[in-house]
Protein backbone atom coordinates (compact mmCIF):
# COMPACT_ATOMS: atom_id res chain seq x y z
CA UNK A 1 0.00 0.00 0.00
CA UNK A 2 1.60 3.42 -0.70
CA UNK A 3 2.47 5.09 2.25
CA UNK A 4 -0.24 7.91 1.75
CA UNK A 5 -3.23 5.76 1.90
CA UNK A 6 -2.31 5.95 5.49
CA UNK A 7 -2.89 9.39 6.16
CA UNK A 8 -5.78 9.23 4.00
CA UNK A 9 -7.25 6.40 5.94
CA UNK A 10 -6.67 9.19 9.09
CA UNK A 11 -8.60 11.93 6.86
CA UNK A 12 -11.45 10.26 6.24
CA UNK A 13 -12.00 8.54 9.59
CA UNK A 14 -11.88 12.38 11.10
CA UNK A 15 -13.94 13.42 8.27
CA UNK A 16 -16.87 10.29 9.21
CA UNK A 17 -16.22 11.26 12.54
CA UNK A 18 -17.02 14.65 12.29
CA UNK A 19 -19.82 14.39 10.39
CA UNK A 20 -21.51 11.56 12.83
CA UNK A 21 -20.77 13.45 15.44
CA UNK A 22 -18.53 10.79 17.06
CA UNK A 23 -15.41 13.48 17.04
CA UNK A 24 -14.15 13.53 20.47
CA UNK A 25 -10.89 15.27 19.37
CA UNK A 26 -7.63 15.27 17.20
CA UNK A 27 -4.33 15.94 18.12
CA UNK A 28 -1.09 17.09 16.09
CA UNK A 29 2.14 16.39 17.97
CA UNK A 30 5.81 16.07 16.64
CA UNK A 31 6.53 19.35 14.82
CA UNK A 32 9.20 20.03 12.94
CA UNK A 33 8.43 22.75 10.98
CA UNK A 34 9.79 26.18 11.08
CA UNK A 35 7.58 27.91 13.99
CA UNK A 36 10.32 27.03 16.80
CA UNK A 37 7.13 28.44 19.17
CA UNK A 38 4.72 26.32 17.97
CA UNK A 39 3.82 22.76 20.16
CA UNK A 40 0.93 20.78 18.94
CA UNK A 41 -2.31 21.58 17.76
CA UNK A 42 -5.67 20.16 18.78
CA UNK A 43 -8.61 20.08 16.68
CA UNK A 44 -12.35 19.68 18.07
CA UNK A 45 -15.90 20.09 16.36
CA UNK A 46 -17.46 22.80 17.70
CA UNK A 47 -21.26 24.32 16.81
CA UNK A 48 -21.42 27.96 16.13
CA UNK A 49 -24.28 30.29 13.95
CA UNK A 50 -23.19 29.56 10.82
CA UNK A 51 -22.68 25.96 10.96
CA UNK A 52 -20.17 23.31 12.27
CA UNK A 53 -17.04 23.60 12.28
CA UNK A 54 -13.66 22.08 13.03
CA UNK A 55 -11.94 24.29 15.47
CA UNK A 56 -7.95 24.27 15.82
CA UNK A 57 -6.15 25.16 18.83
CA UNK A 58 -2.90 26.01 18.05
CA UNK A 59 -0.71 25.33 21.25
CA UNK A 60 2.30 27.75 21.29
CA UNK A 61 4.76 28.06 24.07
CA UNK A 62 3.16 30.97 25.65
CA UNK A 63 0.14 31.29 23.98
CA UNK A 64 -2.73 29.86 21.42
CA UNK A 65 -4.62 30.81 18.91
CA UNK A 66 -7.46 29.47 17.94
CA UNK A 67 -8.77 29.19 14.01
CA UNK A 68 -12.35 27.54 12.80
CA UNK A 69 -12.35 26.38 9.58
CA UNK A 70 -15.24 24.70 7.63
CA UNK A 71 -14.90 20.90 7.05
CA UNK A 72 -13.02 21.14 3.75
CA UNK A 73 -11.08 23.87 4.18
CA UNK A 74 -10.01 21.92 7.55
CA UNK A 75 -9.18 18.55 6.14
CA UNK A 76 -7.07 20.71 3.20
CA UNK A 77 -4.74 21.69 5.84
CA UNK A 78 -4.55 18.86 8.01
CA UNK A 79 -3.05 16.92 4.81
CA UNK A 80 -0.65 19.70 4.40
CA UNK A 81 0.14 19.73 8.13
CA UNK A 82 0.59 15.84 8.41
CA UNK A 83 2.57 15.72 5.27
CA UNK A 84 4.92 18.18 6.23
CA UNK A 85 5.16 19.69 9.82
CA UNK A 86 3.88 17.07 11.95
CA UNK A 87 4.74 13.76 12.09
CA UNK A 88 2.23 12.55 14.40
CA UNK A 89 -1.73 12.34 15.33
CA UNK A 90 -4.06 11.10 17.53
CA UNK A 91 -7.40 10.62 16.58
CA UNK A 92 -9.95 10.46 19.29
CA UNK A 93 -13.70 8.86 18.74
CA UNK A 94 -16.34 7.51 20.35
CA UNK A 95 -16.06 3.98 18.69
CA UNK A 96 -11.81 4.10 18.22
CA UNK A 97 -8.60 5.63 18.11
CA UNK A 98 -6.36 6.34 15.70
CA UNK A 99 -3.06 6.90 15.74
CA UNK A 100 -1.02 8.28 13.19
CA UNK A 101 2.94 8.12 12.95
CA UNK A 102 5.31 9.24 9.64
CA UNK A 103 9.37 9.04 9.96
CA UNK A 104 10.26 10.38 6.19
CA UNK A 105 7.79 9.20 3.94
CA UNK A 106 6.79 5.97 6.04
CA UNK A 107 3.47 6.23 7.29
CA UNK A 108 1.91 4.18 9.89
CA UNK A 109 -1.59 3.70 11.71
CA UNK A 110 -2.94 1.86 14.69
CA UNK A 111 -6.82 1.57 15.14
CA UNK A 112 -8.01 0.70 18.36
CA UNK A 113 -11.65 0.18 19.38
CA UNK A 114 -12.85 1.66 22.42
CA UNK A 115 -16.35 1.46 23.88
CA UNK A 116 -18.34 3.84 26.67
CA UNK A 117 -16.84 7.48 25.42
CA UNK A 118 -19.15 10.18 25.02
CA UNK A 119 -18.75 12.93 22.22
CA UNK A 120 -18.66 16.21 23.70
CA UNK A 121 -21.92 17.40 23.02
CA UNK A 122 -23.04 20.47 20.55
CA UNK A 123 -24.38 21.91 23.66
CA UNK A 124 -21.26 21.64 25.82
CA UNK A 125 -18.89 23.25 22.82
CA UNK A 126 -21.83 26.37 22.28
CA UNK A 127 -21.82 27.22 25.78
CA UNK A 128 -18.11 27.14 26.07
CA UNK A 129 -17.55 28.80 22.60
CA UNK A 130 -17.67 32.67 22.67
CA UNK A 131 -19.24 34.49 19.92
CA UNK A 132 -16.29 35.77 18.51
CA UNK A 133 -13.76 33.00 18.65
CA UNK A 134 -11.24 33.59 15.87
CA UNK A 135 -8.93 35.40 16.10
CA UNK A 136 -6.97 36.87 12.88
CA UNK A 137 -9.36 39.73 12.63
CA UNK A 138 -7.82 43.21 10.97
CA UNK A 139 -9.88 44.98 13.68
CA UNK A 140 -8.68 42.95 16.42
CA UNK A 141 -5.47 43.85 15.78
CA UNK A 142 -6.45 47.47 14.76
CA UNK A 143 -7.35 47.82 18.58
CA UNK A 144 -5.05 46.28 20.14
CA UNK A 145 -6.28 43.08 21.15
CA UNK A 146 -4.46 40.76 18.92
CA UNK A 147 -0.38 40.94 18.56
CA UNK A 148 1.08 40.79 14.79
CA UNK A 149 0.96 36.91 15.82
CA UNK A 150 -2.46 36.77 15.65
CA UNK A 151 -2.59 35.64 19.25
CA UNK A 152 -4.73 37.56 21.86
CA UNK A 153 -2.65 40.02 23.65
CA UNK A 154 -1.69 38.57 27.46
CA UNK A 155 -3.24 42.30 29.05
CA UNK A 156 -6.08 42.24 26.21
CA UNK A 157 -7.67 39.00 27.35
CA UNK A 158 -10.03 40.93 29.79
CA UNK A 159 -11.32 42.53 26.89
CA UNK A 160 -11.55 39.71 24.58
CA UNK A 161 -13.58 38.35 27.20
CA UNK A 162 -16.01 41.74 27.71
CA UNK A 163 -16.55 42.37 24.25
CA UNK A 164 -17.60 38.79 23.68
CA UNK A 165 -19.99 39.09 26.70
CA UNK A 166 -21.17 42.45 25.02
CA UNK A 167 -22.10 40.68 21.74
CA UNK A 168 -23.92 37.51 24.13
CA UNK A 169 -26.33 40.23 25.43
CA UNK A 170 -26.67 42.43 22.28
CA UNK A 171 -26.62 40.30 19.81
CA UNK A 172 -30.22 38.53 21.08
CA UNK A 173 -31.36 42.07 21.41
CA UNK A 174 -30.60 43.35 17.68
CA UNK A 175 -31.78 40.35 16.41
CA UNK A 176 -35.00 40.52 18.09
CA UNK A 177 -35.90 43.97 16.44
CA UNK A 178 -38.51 43.75 13.54
CA UNK A 179 -36.94 45.71 10.85
CA UNK A 180 -35.46 43.89 7.68
CA UNK A 181 -31.69 45.49 8.30
CA UNK A 182 -31.79 47.49 11.98
CA UNK A 183 -29.97 50.84 11.98
CA UNK A 184 -27.98 50.64 14.96
CA UNK A 185 -26.69 53.84 17.09
CA UNK A 186 -23.78 53.72 19.19
CA UNK A 187 -23.31 57.09 21.35
CA UNK A 188 -19.63 57.98 22.84
CA UNK A 189 -18.33 55.18 21.09
CA UNK A 190 -14.93 55.36 21.59
CA UNK A 191 -12.60 52.96 19.57
CA UNK A 192 -15.90 51.63 18.55
CA UNK A 193 -15.21 47.76 20.72
CA UNK A 194 -18.71 47.19 20.46
CA UNK A 195 -19.20 48.05 17.44
CA UNK A 196 -16.92 46.20 15.55
CA UNK A 197 -17.58 42.84 17.52
CA UNK A 198 -21.12 43.31 17.14
CA UNK A 199 -20.89 43.58 13.62
CA UNK A 200 -18.44 41.19 13.00
CA UNK A 201 -20.68 38.72 14.41
CA UNK A 202 -24.16 40.15 13.33
CA UNK A 203 -22.78 40.21 9.57
CA UNK A 204 -20.39 37.74 9.19
CA UNK A 205 -21.48 35.25 11.78
CA UNK A 206 -25.03 35.14 12.68
CA UNK A 207 -25.75 36.25 9.13
CA UNK A 208 -28.48 39.04 10.30
CA UNK A 209 -27.52 42.17 8.52
CA UNK A 210 -27.30 45.56 9.92
CA UNK A 211 -26.18 49.48 9.93
CA UNK A 212 -24.11 50.41 12.84
CA UNK A 213 -22.86 53.95 13.40
CA UNK A 214 -20.87 55.17 16.12
CA UNK A 215 -21.04 58.43 17.12
CA UNK A 216 -18.27 60.44 18.65
CA UNK A 217 -16.90 63.50 19.78
CA UNK A 218 -12.89 62.69 19.63
CA UNK A 219 -12.45 63.15 16.25
CA UNK A 220 -8.88 60.87 15.37
CA UNK A 221 -10.88 58.17 17.23
CA UNK A 222 -13.77 58.57 14.26
CA UNK A 223 -11.00 58.50 11.58
CA UNK A 224 -8.92 55.57 13.25
CA UNK A 225 -12.72 53.70 13.54
CA UNK A 226 -13.68 54.58 10.17
CA UNK A 227 -10.28 53.47 8.33
CA UNK A 228 -10.48 50.19 10.54
CA UNK A 229 -14.00 49.32 8.89
CA UNK A 230 -13.09 49.95 5.68
CA UNK A 231 -10.21 47.61 6.41
CA UNK A 232 -12.09 44.81 7.47
CA UNK A 233 -14.76 45.41 4.61
CA UNK A 234 -17.58 46.35 6.98
CA UNK A 235 -19.42 48.31 4.52
CA UNK A 236 -22.42 48.92 6.74
CA UNK A 237 -20.13 50.18 9.46
CA UNK A 238 -19.08 54.04 10.34
CA UNK A 239 -18.34 56.25 12.77
CA UNK A 240 -19.75 60.05 13.03
CA UNK A 241 -17.84 62.96 14.32
CA UNK A 242 -19.48 65.24 16.96
CA UNK A 243 -21.58 65.30 19.75
CA UNK A 244 -24.55 63.06 20.77
CA UNK A 245 -27.34 66.07 21.15
CA UNK A 246 -26.08 66.81 17.51
CA UNK A 247 -26.39 63.89 16.15
CA UNK A 248 -29.65 63.62 13.96
CA UNK A 249 -30.75 59.89 15.17
CA UNK A 250 -34.00 59.78 13.17
CA UNK A 251 -34.96 56.10 11.76
CA UNK A 252 -32.42 54.50 14.48
CA UNK A 253 -34.02 50.84 15.63
CA UNK A 254 -31.17 50.61 18.62
CA UNK A 255 -29.83 53.14 20.46
CA UNK A 256 -27.33 51.96 22.68
CA UNK A 257 -24.21 53.81 24.90
CA UNK A 258 -21.60 52.26 26.97
CA UNK A 259 -20.36 54.18 29.38
CA UNK A 260 -21.15 57.33 27.67
CA UNK A 261 -19.47 60.23 30.26
CA UNK A 262 -22.47 61.32 33.21
CA UNK A 263 -24.94 62.94 31.83
CA UNK A 264 -24.13 62.09 28.17
CA UNK A 265 -25.94 58.53 28.97
CA UNK A 266 -28.74 60.96 29.34
CA UNK A 267 -28.62 62.31 25.97
CA UNK A 268 -28.28 58.74 24.51
CA UNK A 269 -31.82 57.97 26.47
CA UNK A 270 -33.32 61.16 25.12
CA UNK A 271 -32.24 60.52 21.13
CA UNK A 272 -33.30 57.08 21.59
CA UNK A 273 -36.88 58.17 22.58
CA UNK A 274 -36.94 60.75 20.11
CA UNK A 275 -36.45 58.87 17.49
CA UNK A 276 -39.02 55.60 19.21
CA UNK A 277 -36.25 53.43 18.81
CA UNK A 278 -37.36 50.00 19.11
CA UNK A 279 -34.08 49.28 21.66
CA UNK A 280 -32.73 52.09 24.16
CA UNK A 281 -29.69 49.99 26.11
CA UNK A 282 -26.64 51.76 28.37
CA UNK A 283 -24.33 50.78 30.75
CA UNK A 284 -24.14 54.30 32.65
CA UNK A 285 -20.44 55.65 33.78
CA UNK A 286 -20.12 58.25 36.50
CA UNK A 287 -23.16 59.86 38.27
CA UNK A 288 -22.24 63.00 39.06
CA UNK A 289 -24.82 65.29 38.66
CA UNK A 290 -27.27 63.24 41.15
CA UNK A 291 -24.52 62.64 43.59
CA UNK A 292 -23.61 66.59 43.96
CA UNK A 293 -27.35 67.14 44.65
CA UNK A 294 -27.43 64.56 47.18
CA UNK A 295 -24.47 65.70 48.66
CA UNK A 296 -25.52 69.61 48.23
CA UNK A 297 -29.11 69.23 48.74
CA UNK A 298 -31.42 68.08 51.66
CA UNK A 299 -32.01 64.42 51.64
CA UNK A 300 -34.55 63.19 54.11
CA UNK A 301 -32.74 62.71 57.67
CA UNK A 302 -34.31 59.42 58.11
CA UNK A 303 -31.29 58.53 55.08
CA UNK A 304 -28.43 60.47 57.25
CA UNK A 305 -26.87 57.26 58.26
CA UNK A 306 -27.30 55.33 55.01
CA UNK A 307 -25.59 58.59 53.48
CA UNK A 308 -22.61 59.40 56.03
CA UNK A 309 -19.97 57.20 54.26
CA UNK A 310 -18.67 58.49 50.40
CA UNK A 311 -18.25 55.05 48.54
CA UNK A 312 -22.25 54.64 50.04
CA UNK A 313 -23.39 57.94 48.74
CA UNK A 314 -21.55 57.24 45.59
CA UNK A 315 -23.41 53.52 45.02
CA UNK A 316 -26.99 55.67 46.55
CA UNK A 317 -26.22 58.01 43.96
CA UNK A 318 -26.02 55.40 40.98
CA UNK A 319 -29.26 54.05 42.10
CA UNK A 320 -30.99 56.68 42.28
CA UNK A 321 -29.58 58.20 39.07
CA UNK A 322 -30.43 54.81 36.94
CA UNK A 323 -33.97 54.32 39.14
CA UNK A 324 -34.66 57.66 37.70
CA UNK A 325 -33.68 56.90 34.10
CA UNK A 326 -35.50 53.80 34.28
CA UNK A 327 -39.17 55.35 35.00
CA UNK A 328 -38.31 58.15 32.56
CA UNK A 329 -37.99 55.53 29.91
CA UNK A 330 -41.20 53.62 31.37
CA UNK A 331 -42.90 56.66 31.20
CA UNK A 332 -42.20 57.43 27.97
CA UNK A 333 -43.50 53.76 26.23
CA UNK A 334 -40.56 51.11 27.39
CA UNK A 335 -40.50 48.05 29.26
CA UNK A 336 -37.03 48.23 31.32
CA UNK A 337 -34.75 45.92 33.05
CA UNK A 338 -31.89 46.42 34.95
CA UNK A 339 -29.00 43.80 34.67
CA UNK A 340 -25.15 43.36 35.88
CA UNK A 341 -23.65 43.16 32.22
CA UNK A 342 -19.81 42.15 33.03
CA UNK A 343 -18.57 40.86 36.19
CA UNK A 344 -17.67 43.69 38.49
CA UNK A 345 -13.77 42.36 38.50
CA UNK A 346 -13.86 43.77 35.11
CA UNK A 347 -15.47 47.49 35.69
CA UNK A 348 -17.50 48.73 38.80
CA UNK A 349 -19.31 50.14 36.55
CA UNK A 350 -21.18 47.49 34.90
CA UNK A 351 -25.22 47.99 35.38
CA UNK A 352 -26.91 47.79 32.06
CA UNK A 353 -30.74 49.57 31.91
CA UNK A 354 -31.99 47.71 28.71
CA UNK A 355 -34.99 49.29 27.40
CA UNK A 356 -37.67 47.64 24.63
CA UNK A 357 -40.57 49.52 23.31
CA UNK A 358 -43.66 48.24 23.66
CA UNK A 359 -46.74 50.85 23.96
CA UNK A 360 -48.75 47.72 25.49
CA UNK A 361 -46.93 48.01 28.36
CA UNK A 362 -47.34 51.46 28.99
CA UNK A 363 -47.82 52.13 32.91
CA UNK A 364 -50.35 54.85 34.20
CA UNK A 365 -48.25 57.94 33.77
CA UNK A 366 -49.73 59.60 36.69
CA UNK A 367 -48.23 57.20 39.11
CA UNK A 368 -44.83 57.23 37.51
CA UNK A 369 -44.66 60.39 38.00
CA UNK A 370 -45.25 60.02 41.49
CA UNK A 371 -42.68 57.84 42.16
CA UNK A 372 -40.16 59.88 40.24
CA UNK A 373 -41.80 63.12 42.53
CA UNK A 374 -40.94 60.86 45.88
CA UNK A 375 -37.79 59.71 44.91
CA UNK A 376 -36.24 63.07 44.42
CA UNK A 377 -37.79 64.32 47.47
CA UNK A 378 -36.37 61.60 49.55
CA UNK A 379 -32.79 62.23 48.03
CA UNK A 380 -32.81 66.19 48.30
CA UNK A 381 -32.54 66.17 44.38
CA UNK A 382 -33.43 69.35 42.53
CA UNK A 383 -33.27 68.10 38.49
CA UNK A 384 -32.57 65.35 36.63
CA UNK A 385 -30.80 65.79 33.11
CA UNK A 386 -33.28 63.85 31.48
CA UNK A 387 -36.21 64.69 32.44
CA UNK A 388 -34.63 68.58 31.40
CA UNK A 389 -34.13 66.99 27.88
CA UNK A 390 -37.73 65.61 27.91
CA UNK A 391 -38.91 68.88 28.94
CA UNK A 392 -40.80 67.44 32.23
C1 LIG B 1 -15.55 55.95 28.58
S1 LIG B 1 -15.57 56.07 26.85
C2 LIG B 1 -16.46 54.64 26.37
C3 LIG B 1 -16.24 54.29 24.96
C4 LIG B 1 -17.02 53.07 24.45
N1 LIG B 1 -18.44 53.28 24.51
C5 LIG B 1 -16.65 51.83 25.22
O1 LIG B 1 -17.43 51.38 26.06
O2 LIG B 1 -15.54 51.31 24.99
C6 LIG B 1 -16.74 57.38 26.57
C7 LIG B 1 -16.62 57.95 25.18
O3 LIG B 1 -17.73 58.79 24.95
C8 LIG B 1 -17.30 59.96 24.29
N2 LIG B 1 -18.27 60.99 24.64
C9 LIG B 1 -18.58 61.45 25.88
N3 LIG B 1 -19.54 62.37 25.82
C10 LIG B 1 -19.87 62.49 24.53
C11 LIG B 1 -20.81 63.28 23.83
N4 LIG B 1 -21.61 64.14 24.49
N5 LIG B 1 -20.87 63.19 22.48
C12 LIG B 1 -20.07 62.32 21.82
N6 LIG B 1 -19.15 61.52 22.43
C13 LIG B 1 -19.07 61.62 23.76
C14 LIG B 1 -15.91 60.20 24.84
O4 LIG B 1 -15.12 60.98 23.95
C15 LIG B 1 -15.39 58.79 24.97
O5 LIG B 1 -14.71 58.36 23.84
Amino acid sequence: MPPADHLEDLLSATRTAFADGALVRLRLGAYHGADSDLKSVEIKKITVKGGDRLSFTYHYKTRDIIKNFVEPEALALLRTALSRDFRSAQLATTGFDMDFERTGDQMLVNRTEVSGRAAPSTDHNRAKNRPLTATDKPWLKALGIVGKDGAVRHNAQDKFRQINKMVEIFAPLIKAIGAERPLIVDMGAGKGYLDFALYDFLATVARRPVRIVGVEMRHQLVADGNATARASGFEALSFQSGSIMEFDATGADAVIALHACDTATDDAIFKGIGAEASLIAVAPCCHKQIRRQMADGHPDQRLNALLRHGIFVERQAEMVTDTLRALLLELNGYRTKVFEFVSDAHTPKNNLIVAERDLRAARDPDAVLRQIAAIKTMFGIRRHHLEDLLGL
